[in-house]
């Protein structure tokens, strides 16, 4: 199943400038290509890039987030030089779809759902009639468990769930190409998270969406969602793999020690115990001489610190590391 290439990531870093002027240091080379029929899950351990490297490639770059180099490409739109109005108007919810993490503060508390979303899809889409707009909504509500009334409820009338359910419905209601997802389940509990997962699978199946980068630090979900896995450590990709490789058979020392760190590991994916992966990740304002993950690796030894360690292919899939 490899369809036509919808975005390529090509060495990409992003980096915040605090006030004091400091670099924090987020998203530090990510390469990755993204094709129709794609889910490419994320996951990282909290802190490790994975919320800047959705924001940064949705071309958005709100203060304090930096755009440092490399490239975004969405078919042949640069995103990372875009002019800010042509990304609003054509490309950001029409082509590319961010679903924040924060999705809660998303919506407009004093705008009727129904009337955020009409202005919303209004804006790209000038032809759709109110009336069709509704219609779609009240549609992808209903595949999603949502009572029609949300959409004549206001934002700060819903619970943490529906809000995050809204936000998926208004994320993709115009159909677009590639939807970033970060962290659309975290918020919400077992059974609104299978609803979730449901509604982006089908969406995707019915090929309403044609590829989604879903951002998680739970591995198990991506068992049930993901085609591709990128594992992500201290703003770079350390593991990059099909869903069953990175599962059932990682070979990076961190994406093994994060399987390994599961805390209710499903029958058939490895990592029975609750081991927390000792140590800490690096310090983002530094400078890293060698591999970010060394201080904390089984594996490591001298020759890991000398010199930046790039991905090569190791076992069918590639690799940050020079020990596997
Ligand atoms: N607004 C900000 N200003 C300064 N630094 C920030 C800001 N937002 C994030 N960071 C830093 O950037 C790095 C990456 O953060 P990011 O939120 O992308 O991680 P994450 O992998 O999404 O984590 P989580 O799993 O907790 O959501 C962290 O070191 C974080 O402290
Ligand atoms: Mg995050």
């Amino acid at each position: 199943m490899s369809g036509k290439k919808l975005l390529e990531v090509k060495d990409l870093y992003t980096y915040y400038q605090t006030r004091l002027g400091e670099k924090i240091k987020a998203v530090n080379g990510v390469s990755f290509e993204l094709k129709e029929g794609e889910i490419l899950g994320i996951a990282g351990e909290s802190g490790c890039g994975k919320s800047t490297l959705g924001i940064s490639i949705s071309g958005l770059f709100p203060p304090p987030l930096k755009y440092g180099k490399g490239s975004v490409k969405l078919g042949d739109v640069e995103l990372t030089n875009i002019n800010h109005s042509k990304l609003r108007k054509e490309i950001l919810g029409k082509k590319i779809s961010f679903i924040p993490q924060s999705a809660m503060n998303a919506l407009n508390p004093t705008l009727k759902v129904k009337r955020f979303i009409v202005d919303l899809v209004k804006e790209h889409e000038p032809n759709l009639s109110e009336d069709e707009i509704i219609k779609r909504a009240a549609e992808r509500f209903e595949s999603l468990s949502l009572p029609k009334r949300v959409l004549d409820a206001y934002a700060l009338e819903l619970s943490g769930g529906m809000k995050q359910r809204t936000i998926v419905v208004i994320s993709t209601m115009m159909n677009p190409e590639v939807v970033i997802a970060d962290e659309p389940t975290s918020a919400l509990d077992v059974s609104s998270q299978k609803i979730v997962i449901k509604l982006i699978r089908q969406l995707f199946e019915e090929k309403i969406i044609k590829s989604v980068i879903f951002i998680t630090h739970d591995l198990p979900i991506l068992r049930h969602i993901a085609t591709k896995i990128a594992v992500m450590y201290a703003g770079e990709f350390v593991e990059v793999g099909t869903m069953e490789q990175v599962i059932f058979d990682p070979v990076h020392p961190y994406s093994n020690a994060l399987m390994n760190s599961i805390i209710v590991p499903e029958k058939g994916i490895k990592g029975k115990k609750l081991p927390s992966i000792p140590g800490a990740p690096p310090d983002p304002r530094l400078e890293i001489q060698g591999c970010r993950f060394a201080d904390r690796c089984p594996l490591a030894d001298d020759e890991c610190r000398k010199a930046p360690i790039e991905m090569r292919e190791a076992k069918g899939r590639l690799v940050r590391c020079i020990k596997v």
